[in-house]
């Protein structure tokens, strides 16, 4: 076992590393229309060429020695991999301050219980909208709310805790239901966050006249609510959180009109073993053969925290200098 190291690495802007998402496959159920248009082809990896559990394993300790102490498991749709929970307690185990997991939650039910025992407590769940038209176009055509939203009714029975529901935002499909999704959650006990609509990946199309600033969603329901904003829960926190009424807590992330590049402190980890150091990447820098060779853990540790010193993207500040027509990785590959 290595030893924790106190001095985290800095990337080329003085940011520290903080947090990793695990993608652990690039596999979904769905097709939402703004990650995976349906109307695309799609190939998969194949099983041989996932890092296994105990890759992952011994990755997520090399970064957690690195200064990492939020964990996250991603996809694509993270529960179909097998065995998911097996992963979920060797990770519960290290010396983070935080494990979490991001679900379409269709599948959830037959997990809930399994993750929860193998220590995971904390889960955010994508959805669009509580409306069955809406969320059904959005996700891909064939799916059904009601089983999204008895499945996150069961988390709370359960005990997960501060549970989010991470809903796009675009303009013209779903923007006129963002009131009904928050109350819906709201009452629920769960923390709605309105995501803008991004530019990831290179499938979808995107649009900036599609995109709902914040700003506008935040003056919208300052009509009907008293809005105030909350203090950071961490350095870094991608969300800007607000209290609605004294008792509601909602999220903003605001990538497209207010970008956090300053403070990403996020390395990402894709099904296949490749690390990335921005959501926009084109390339990701290859450590499965690394990890398959005979180098030792101290020797994957220096490349780690090389790589991240090396690090100079700040890709959602330049965008509008830059444009839009990059090649880029897509969003299934490494889990938003
Ligand atoms: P917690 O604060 O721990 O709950 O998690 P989170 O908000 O980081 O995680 P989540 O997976 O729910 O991310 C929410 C949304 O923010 C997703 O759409 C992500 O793609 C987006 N997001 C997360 N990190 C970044 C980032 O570094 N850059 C950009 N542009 N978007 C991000
Ligand atoms: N823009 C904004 N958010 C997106 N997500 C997926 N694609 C996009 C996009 N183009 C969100 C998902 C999920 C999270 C990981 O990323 O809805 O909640
Ligand atoms: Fe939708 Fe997430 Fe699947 Fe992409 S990976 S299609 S955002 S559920
Ligand atoms: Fe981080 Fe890249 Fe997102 Fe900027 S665009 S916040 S650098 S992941």
């Amino acid at each position: 076992m290595i030893a924790q190291d106190t001095s985290t690495p800095r990337d080329f802007f003085q940011r520290p590393l903080r947090d990793l998402r695990i993608s652990v496959t690039d596999n979904c159920n769905f097709r939402c229309t703004y990650c995976m248009p349906a109307s695309e082809k799609y190939t998969f990896l194949k099983k041989d060429e996932w890092l296994n559990f105990k890759e992952i394993q011994l990755l997520a300790s090399l970064f957690v020695k690195a200064g990492v102490k939020k964990l996250r498991i991603t996809g694509g749709e993270p529960l179909l991999r097998p065995n998911l929970s097996d992963l979920i307690k060797d990770l519960s185990e290290l010396a983070i301050e935080d494990l979490s997991i991001t679900t379409n939650g269709y599948l959830l039910k037959p997990h809930l219980i399994p993750l929860f025992q193998a220590g995971l407590k904390r889960l955010t769940v994508s959805l669009d909208s509580i409306h069955g038209d809406t969320f059904s176009t959005m996700s891909g055509g064939r799916y059904e709310v009601h089983r999204v939203l008895d499945n996150l009714e069961k988390a709370r029975e359960i005990g997960f805790e501060s549970i989010k529901v991470n809903c796009v935002v675009q303009r013209g499909v779903n923007d006129h239901q963002i009131e009904d999704l928050l109350k819906w959650c709201c009452s629920r006990g769960l923390i709605p966050r309105f995501i803008e609509y991004m530019d990831v990946g290179n499938k979808n199309q995107w649009m900036a006249a599609e995109v709902v600033p914040s700003s506008e969603i935040l003056s919208r329901l300052s009509q009907h609510y008293n809005v105030v904003p909350m203090e950071e829960n961490y350095f870094g926190e991608v969300a800007s959180r607000y209290l609605l009424d004294d008792k509601w807590e909602i999220g903003f992330i605001s990538s497209v009109s207010q970008p956090f590049c300053g403070s990403c402190t996020r390395a990402r980890l894709s099904t296949d073993g490749k690390i990335y150091t921005c959501l926009f990447s084109g390339q990701g820098t290859e450590v499965k053969s690394l990890l398959r060779s005979k180098a030792s853990p101290e020797d994957i540790f220096d490349f780690l925290t090389q790589l991240w010193k090396k690090r100079n993207d700040r890709y959602s500040e330049v965008r509008s200098t830059e444009g839009v027509s990059r090649e880029k990785v897509e969003m299934y590959q490494i889990g938003g």
